[in-house]
C-alpha cells in the first residue's frame, strides 16, 4: 500500500509499509505549507532541481532525519559537499533504492541554486514503488518525449504543474496529460506566489473531459494509490 500526501507547491510525500519519502519538499518560507519542517520524517528527499522552491528545506530535514537526497550529480555532489547522505544520479538513468526504483526525466527548464551556483540540468522523476509508477514532471515546460515516457512506464499518478509563468500552463499541461496518458493526474506547482495563479478545479474538469480521471488535492491531503 503506497499513500501520497500533498504538501503544496511541487512537495510531495510518497509513504509506504517502511519508507517515507518527500519531493521538492519547499516546507520553510511557503505559505501554503500544512506541516513545519521538523514534523516531516524522510528516509530519502528526492530533489528535482535546485530551485529554492524545489531544494527548499531538503537539508533541514535531512539534518532531522538522517534522509538520503537523491538528485542529479550536480545537487548530489554539492549536498554531499556539506556533509549529508547523497545518491547522485542523471537524467535518462535509473537506480534501486530499498522503497523502489528511481528515474530521472528530463525536464525543460532552469537548475540553479539560490546563491547562482550551477545546478546542472533540471530534472522529472519517475517513482516505481509497491507496483505503482508516479512520474513528478519536475518544473518544465510542455515536451513531445512525455509521450514517450508514458508509453514505456504506464503511468499510475501524473503530478503535473499548472501554475504558468515559470512552467506549463492549464492549456500545455493538459497537453501533456493527453501525451503521457497516466491514469491519473493531480496539479501541482499554482498559487503559491501570485505570478502562479492558477485554477486547479478548472484544470481537472478539462482533464476529465479529456479522458482521463483527476484530482484536486487540497494541501496536506492524502489518498492511497
Ligand atoms: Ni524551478
Ligand atoms: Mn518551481
Amino acid at each position: 500500500m503506497v499513500s501520497l500526501t500533498y504538501l503544496s507547491h511541487s512537495s510531495w510525500q510518497i509513504t509506504t509499509e517502511n519508507h517515507s519519502i518527500v519531493i521538492d519538499p519547499f516546507i520553510e518560507g511557503n505559505p501554503n505549507a500544512p506541516v513545519q519542517v521538523g514534523d516531516i520524517k524522510a528516509d530519502y528527499i528526492i530533489v528535482t532541481h535546485a530551485h529554492g522552491d524545489h531544494l527548499g528545506s531538503s537539508l533541514q530535514i535531512a539534518e532531522n532525519c538522517g534522509s538520503t537526497i537523491i538528485a542529479n550529480f550536480e545537487i548530489a555532489t554539492w549536498c554531499a559537499g556539506q556533509g549529508y547522505k547523497a545518491h547522485s544520479m542523471h537524467i535518462g538513468g535509473s537506480f534501486a533504492f530499498p522503497f523502489g526504483r528511481v528515474k530521472l526525466t528530463p525536464a525543460f527548464h532552469g537548475s540553479s541554486f539560490p546563491d547562482g551556483r550551477y545546478g546542472g540540468m533540471p530534472t522529472g522523476a519517475l517513482v516505481f514503488v509497491d507496483g505503482k509508477i508516479i512520474y513528478h514532471t519536475g518544473d518544465t515546460g510542455l515536451f513531445g518525449d512525455m509521450k514517450l515516457i508514458g508509453e514505456m512506464n504506464p503511468i499510475d499518478v501524473a503530478l503535473v504543474p499548472i501554475g504558468d509563468n515559470f512552467t506549463m500552463g492549464i492549456e500545455d499541461a493538459l497537453k501533456a496529460v493527453e501525451l503521457i496518458g497516466p491514469k491519473r493526474v493531480i496539479p501541482m506547482h499554482y498559487n503559491t506566489f501570485d505570478v502562479i495563479a492558477a485554477d486547479p478545479v478548472e484544470f481537472v474538469a478539462r482533464a476529465e473531459k479529456q479522458g482521463t480521471q483527476g484530482q484536486v488535492l487540497a494541501f496536506g491531503e492524502s489518498i492511497d494509490l
